[in-house]
Formats: structure tokens, C-alpha cells, sequence
């Protein structure tokens, strides 16, 4: 079941944005200019070992509390697989960014595991193991970015369990992605939300939703621009980056389309309609960070196709 002549597999995950403004658990979007990547080597006994963590920040090595490990680990009990793996781990996405970091190492270990298989596994099969990842890092299973990463461009998760997805058009946009240096872990970004909605702010959501989902379709960027208000999550959110909205007022003052956060925060994404007035963009955002004195990354970058993938292949 394990092909016998390979050695170690590298594969790349790329960040995502998770919710995009208007779908809360369930809209995405892989964003390639960052990720991680994970070097999984044959041992010969059976044990799973995290050999390497390259991090400038302190990550979990306990097997069962990092989400690449564990994931490595239940699909190798599942698949009784017996051989052990090391793992390398290259992390590049911040921790507790709202970039999808936790999932992209999950995934990123997972697509090396399966270079591997002789029979390999679907990408929703993979999704449902990385979704495990997901419960260890938040104690949610959410699929919003374990799906993009997996299966590239823009998607919908219709349903986490079982994983269904809808790869949706990718928009013509140039996205800009700002991370302000502040960890907001995703366990206690959903633990302020309001357990229930009302029924008004349900209609005005939804509406926007749809008419974002349609103007991925018809590229139709007026539309874009009036959908992308996010009415439910971002103001209870707000709270955690402070500037938020001086930051949000100063992107649509430059000319973005939609802003609002990457999945739970801090960082925030912003949708332009080409490469220059990203930039204006970016330089904008990042004039009000350096206004709220606060450090702070960004990445400019189209939205790809591209999935998580392989990167290198030793043969033994
Ligand atoms: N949909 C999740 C949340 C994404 O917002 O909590 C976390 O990155």
C-alpha cells in the first residue's frame, strides 16, 4: 500500500481566507503568496515524530496537539499503514493570523502522505482528515479552509460533514492580504459569537451573500463592491484589532473593493480591481498600522487555482 521506493515527500499548502465577508464557515479562497510546507520521510519503525519545526514562533510538537502530526497519525491508524513518518515542518503562515495556518500544515501533510499511496486518496478524503486538524487547533471542525486549500481557486462548502464543496468562479481581482503582528486564536474568535441571529440581519446576510455568489459568475464588479458587507461576524469581531475600521474606511477610501477579516482575524483582506491600486491599497492599510503603531506583514497576490501539491519526491 506504501510505494516502497520513496524516501521523503515536500508538499506546499497555501494560505486562505476563510469566510470572505459574507460566508461565515463556508466560502473561501486560496491565497498562494504564503504557506506551509511539510517534508514527510519513511522511518523504519512505526512511530510518527515531528523531527523539525521551522518557526520563528512556538508551535505545539505533542503529536496529539499539532495538526499535522495528528492527521499523519489517524490516517496512518485508519489505513493501518505500518510504517512510521518524521516530520519536517515549514511554517510560514503567522500563527493565530486568521491565514489558515493550521489547516495549510494539516493539508500540506497530508497531500505529502498520500504520494505515497499506492492507491491514493480522494481530495475528499483528505478534506475529512484534515478537518480533524481543524478540531485540535479550535475545537471546531470548520472546512472554510481546509477546502480552498485542497482544492484550490475560490469554494463553497456546502456541507462540512460529509465534506461537500462547490468550486465557485475565481474573481478578477488582486487581493491584498495585511496581517497586523497580534495573535487572535480561532478558538476565542468564535467563543464571542452570538449563538443566534435575528431574522432581519439573516435576510439582509443572505442577500449579499447571494449577490456576491452571482457576481462571481457574471464578473460583474458593481455588485461585487455593494455585497461584500459583512453585517453578522466582523462587528463582534471588531474588538480584537484595534483601528479595525479606521483600517477598513482607509482601504475603501483607496478604492477597495470589499474589506473585512481573513477567517477569525486580525488579518484583514481586501479585494482591488488591478495590481496598482493593490498597491495603493496596501500602502493605505498599512499607513493606518503604522499610525496604530503596530507591525505588520502583507502579501499582494492574484487569486490561483492552484491546490496544495507536491514539491519534491526522494526515491530510497
Ligand atoms: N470560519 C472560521 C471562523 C475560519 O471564522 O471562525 C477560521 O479561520
Amino acid at each position: 500500500m506504501i510505494k516502497k521506493n520513496i524516501h521523503s515527500v515536500t508538499a506546499f499548502a497555501p494560505a486562505t481566507c476563510a469566510n470572505v465577508a459574507v460566508g461565515f464557515d463556508i466560502l473561501g479562497f486560496a491565497f498562494h503568496a504564503v504557506g506551509d510546507s511539510v517534508t514527510l520521510t519513511r522511518r523504519n519503525d512505526n512511530k510518527i515524530v515531528i523531527e523539525k519545526i521551522d518557526s520563528t514562533e512556538k508551535l505545539p510538537s505533542e503529536i496529539e496537539r499539532n495538526t499535522a502530526s495528528v492527521v499523519i497519525q489517524k490516517v496512518c491508524e485508519d489505513l493501518r499503514v505500518n510504517h512510521g513518518f518524521s516530520l519536517h515542518i515549514h511554517k510560514k503562515i503567522p500563527l493565530s493570523s486568521g491565514m489558515g495556518g493550521s489547516a495549510a500544515s494539516a493539508v500540506a501533510a497530508l497531500v505529502a502522505f498520500n504520494a505515497f499511496l499506492e492507491s491514493p486518496l480522494t481530495a475528499h478524503q483528505l478534506a475529512q482528515y484534515a478537518l480533524l486538524g481543524e478540531e485540535v487547533a479550535s475545537g471546531h471542525q470548520h472546512a472554510d479552509n481546509i477546502v480552498p486549500c485542497i482544492f484550490g481557486g475560490f469554494t463553497l462548502v456546502q456541507s462540512a460533514s460529509p465534506i461537500a464543496v462547490i468550486k465557485l468562479p475565481t474573481p478578477d481581482v488582486t487581493c491584498i492580504l495585511v496581517h497586523p503582528h497580534l495573535h487572535v486564536p480561532t478558538r476565542e474568535a468564535r467563543s464571542v459569537l452570538a449563538a443566534s441571529i435575528s431574522l432581519k440581519d439573516y435576510i439582509k446576510q443572505s442577500a449579499n451573500l447571494a449577490a456576491f455568489i452571482s457576481c462571481l459568475y457574471s464578473n460583474d464588479k458593481a455588485i461585487l463592491k455593494t455585497s461584500l458587507t459583512d453585517i453578522l461576524i466582523e462587528p463582534q469581531r471588531a474588538q480584537f484589532v484595534p483601528g479595525f475600521y479606521a483600517i477598513k474606511q482607509a482601504a475603501l477610501e483607496a478604492g477597495a473593493l470589499g474589506v473585512s477579516f481573513s477567517g477569525s482575524g486580525p488579518s484583514i483582506f481586501a479585494f482591488a480591481d488591478n495590481e496598482a491600486e493593490a498597491a495603493n491599497i496596501a500602502n493605505a492599510m498599512c499607513d493606518q498600522l503604522k499610525l496604530l503603531n503596530m507591525n505588520y506583514d502583507y502579501w499582494i497576490s492574484s487569486i490561483s487555482d492552484q491546490a496544495a501539491h507536491v514539491t519534491e519526491i526522494k526515491q530510497s
